[in-house]
């Protein structure tokens, strides 16, 4: 059974992120800026993937839990929630994003206590809020398969039909681990990026987002933030983590791009800028 939890009418701004990814000095900047804008818990999202490629699983799922806003169960909750094999993450068997996720998913696996994992198993696949008289629906992938890639490029019809599943006016989805905006026809899909990963922009920003309520509508914001990407980089080769990923920290550039379609492959390495989209138009 899906399980779902509805925040209700968020009437200030909202800050949106994913994919912390382990990375403990990117959660605690992220936190630190929820703490600088007067945003707190209550207004607080993450799609998911709270650990994955970088060195400090518990830790960061010490600080996300105790921080206390609300989070989507993303592929990597799923699966170390319940215990399994493999990250769950939809790496075509093979490739070198499959082949570098058995050494971190072990990592993390071994790594986390049965705590943290009970957490994971117990999070919530959808959560759904209203903001500005509008229904929205945050979740990790796509609305039924939790690791569905959906990116910028997707045909609209892919996003239309997944908002139509869900029955809401707007998603905040995650797992791409790229930010965009697209509107779908009169509705939006939201994807905030990751805040453990770069976005392949070969700069080492991360990206979170502001959702913010105003008279005529909604503005989506996306934002990048800075942190000490050497200490985190430092940690995971210290821990006989990828090398790809840790070096991915510094160049901002991911080790594989066998997920990406076309045109986000042929937008490696051009910094992405900061984003403000009205909703309505
Ligand atoms: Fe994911």
């Amino acid at each position: 059974m899906t399980r779902l939890l509805d925040l209700g009418i968020l009437d200030g701004p909202v800050l949106v992120f994913g994919g912390p990814y382990g990375n403990l000095e990117a959660t605690e900047v992220l936190l630190a800026e929820a703490t600088s804008l007067g945003i707190g818990p209550s207004r607080i999202l993450c799609t998911g993937d709270v650990v994955a490629y970088c060195a400090d699983a518990q830790a960061t799922v010490e600080r996300i839990r105790g921080a206390g806003m609300a989070v989507v169960q993303g592929n990597c909750e799923e699966s170390l929630g319940s215990d399994a094999d493999d990250c769950g993450c939809g790496f075509e068997e093979g490739t070198a994003c499959d082949t570098l996720s058995a050494q971190w998913y072990a990592y993390a696996r071994q790594t986390l206590d049965a705590d943290a994992k009970k957490w994971m198993a117990d999070l919530p696949r959808r959560i759904t809020f209203t903001m500005a008289g509008r229904r929205w629906a945050a979740i990790h992938g796509g609305v039924e398969r939790v690791n569905r890639f959906l990116f910028a490029s997707t045909a609209e019809a892919d996003l239309a039909d997944e908002l139509d599943t869900a029955g809401v006016e707007g998603i905040v989805a995650g797992h791409c681990g790229l930010p965009f905006t697209r509107h779908v026809g009169t509705r939006l899909w939201h994807n905030a990026g990751v805040i453990g990963l770069p976005a392949n922009d070969g700069t080492p920003r991360v990206w979170y987002s502001l959702l913010t309520p105003g008279t005529k509508g909604i503005t989506v914001e996306q934002r990048s933030l800075e942190y000490d990407h050497g200490a985190a980089a430092r940690k995971m080769v210290k821990r006989g983590l990828p090398q790809g990923y840790a070096n991915a920290l510094h160049s901002g550039l991911w080790p594989s791009l066998d997920v990406l379609p076309a045109a986000e492959r042929k937008a490696t390495g051009r910094p992405l800028a900061a984003r403000s989209v009205s909703w309505p138009r």
